[in-house]
């Protein structure tokens, strides 16, 4: 049977009506004649499962309203890891990793101790068909360098149910047992549904813990409030297994589209980030508040996506993301110059807040002084401002532009009416606009609110959100747009054919 409910949208997945009509050796037109009878004949079925399957494609419908196991079948294999700590809910994990292995997940478990005292390596091998992994330090296991290894390249790292002890080891980065190595050393996205007595869980130490972690990227599963084991009343017990897996799936099949969407492998990024310091003499500098911490967000969010990421980076007090490439730049001036050696991209994300001028000092006779050492007080002095080159014009208006070019906006008033005139003027593809004030202190923050400006005025509004959550929004709409604009210049090009 027939089973492809959106022909039109699986055309454009593949790559077109030209791109597949090659591929099958038809006509255009017949391909056209499926898409307007929203029908693929019969006797195409298995050839088009060739094309999908060739392009690591799923046949889905509705992220948002069809996540489950019937979705998660037809897919390629996610690799997850399970991380069972020592809580009293650790046997309803089993039921989770049936649930992934039933479908077709490549999965590997970790118990630590305590967990052991609860579940054993033994349930766990008899429901994964695969040896559970429990120490740092055995013969085999250190042979394999199974802590790094087990870290490595996974989907999703999942630790559930994470105990109050495994929050705090994680935060701190201690590394005394294999899971606590693995988080350490892990490259992956990393999901916790942590689960324990309702006043562990709104201790303030395992609440700090908690937002630390959150603001390092790890993604925390709530726990649902109600009666818990130890018979006491509150949050903390462990969400429904099926939510768990819901979840986890969505995320995944999120990365998924993402990736998709991602259409050349590796897609090249381009970000800038950070403030720029304008050297007024050997001492002083002019510069703004930015912390660079949206634009290192994207790229640590980007990078986890498999993409190859340049930053290049004004002065900042924040750990470097380790990134493909990295440039430490000062000015302005500085940073259009490297932005120029790396224009050759896909995305050009500027999230870096440039100084819009520089000052340079003069006497009242207007004459320029000389800033090589100390400009001194006593001195009779005034600046006169010099513009700054546009770094965002610059890109959006050359040859060699970027298929997408996204700029950000923070404004004090008239958000809307300012960021859409920066849009249109620089020519933009999006734009990412801030409201500073008060209440969205945006600079320094481990939050932000934005609000997405397509070019035509289409505008999507965030919740407040930690930096990585809002990275990945940014995410996933930049590369549905250059999905479209890659599919229309495709278009384009097999037309004149
Ligand atoms: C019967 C029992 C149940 C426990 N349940 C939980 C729990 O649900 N959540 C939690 O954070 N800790 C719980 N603990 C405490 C942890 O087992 C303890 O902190 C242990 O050190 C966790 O080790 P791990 O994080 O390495 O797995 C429980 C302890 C016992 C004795």
């Amino acid at each position: 049977m027939n089973n492809f409910t959106n022909v039109p949208e699986l055309i454009f997945k593949l790559g077109g009506t030209g791109y597949v009509s090659k591929l099958l050796k038809t006509n255009p037109s017949t391909i056209s004649n499926w898409k307007k009878n929203n029908k693929i004949p019969n006797s195409y079925i298995s050839k088009v499962d060739v094309l999908l399957k060739k392009k690591n494609l799923i046949t889905y419908t509705d992220y948002d309203n069809n996540i489950g196991i019937n979705t998660i079948k037809k897919k390629s294999k996610f690799s997850i890891l399970v991380i069972i700590a020592g809580g009293v809910s650790c046997y309803k994990i089993l039921e989770l990793i049936r649930l992934y292995y039933k479908n077709n997940f490549d999965i590997e478990v970790v118990l630590t101790k305590s967990a052991q005292k609860f579940i054993t390596p033994l349930i766990v091998t008899s429901l994964i068909n695969k040896k559970c992994f429990t120490e740092l330090f055995s013969s085999e296991e250190e042979e394999n360098m199974s802590h790094i290894n087990l870290a490595r390249n996974k989907d999703l790292i999942l630790v559930a149910p994470c105990t109050a002890n495994f929050i705090a080891k994680i935060t701190h980065g201690i590394a005394d047992d294999l899971a606590c190595n693995i988080i350490l050393a892990s490259n992956s996205k990393i999901m916790i549904a942590p689960s324990m007595n309702p006043y562990m869980w709104e201790n303030k130490a395992t609440q700090n813990n908690l937002k630390i972690l959150k603001q390092r990227g790890i993604d925390l599963i709530n726990p649902n409030s109600g009666i818990m084991a130890c018979g006491e009343n509150g949050t903390g017990r462990l969400p429904e297994i099926n939510e768990i897996y819901s979840l986890t799936t969505h995320y995944l099949l999120k990365k998924e589209e993402k990736r998709h969407l991602g259409f050349q492998s590796p897609l090249k990024i381009l970000i800038t980030a950070g403030p720029t310091h304008e050297k007024i003499d050997p001492i002083r500098y002019l510069s703004n508040n930015s912390s660079g911490k949206q634009g290192y967000a994207l790229a640590e969010e980007f990078l986890k996506l498999g993409a190859h990421v340049t930053l290049i980076s004004g002065p900042t007090n924040i750990n470097k993301p380790n990134v493909n490439k990295f440039v430490q730049v000062l000015s302005a001036k500085e940073m259009l110059l490297e932005v120029k050696n790396n224009i050759d991209c896909d995305i050009f994300i500027s999230s870096a807040a440039v100084c819009d001028w520089k000052l340079i000092p003069y006497t009242l006779k207007n004459k320029k002084m000389s800033n090589k050492d100390k400009l001194k007080k006593n001195k009779d002095i005034f600046f006169k401002l010099e513009t700054n080159p546009d770094i965002i014009k610059f890109v959006s208006k050359n040859k060699k532009r970027p298929k997408l070019v996204i700029g950000f906006a923070a404004e004090t008033k008239n958000l809307i009416q300012n960021a859409t005139k920066k849009l249109k003027e620089k020519q933009l593809d999006m734009i990412i606009a801030n409201l500073v004030e008060k209440e969205n202190a945006i600079f320094g923050e481990e939050y932000n609110q934005i609000i997405m400006i397509d070019k035509q005025c289409n505008m999507q509004e965030s919740e407040k959100l930690t930096k990585h959550e809002i990275a990945n929004i940014i995410i996933l709409k930049s590369l549905k747009l250059h999905k479209e604009i890659y599919a229309k210049n495709y278009n384009r090009k097999s037309n004149t054919i």
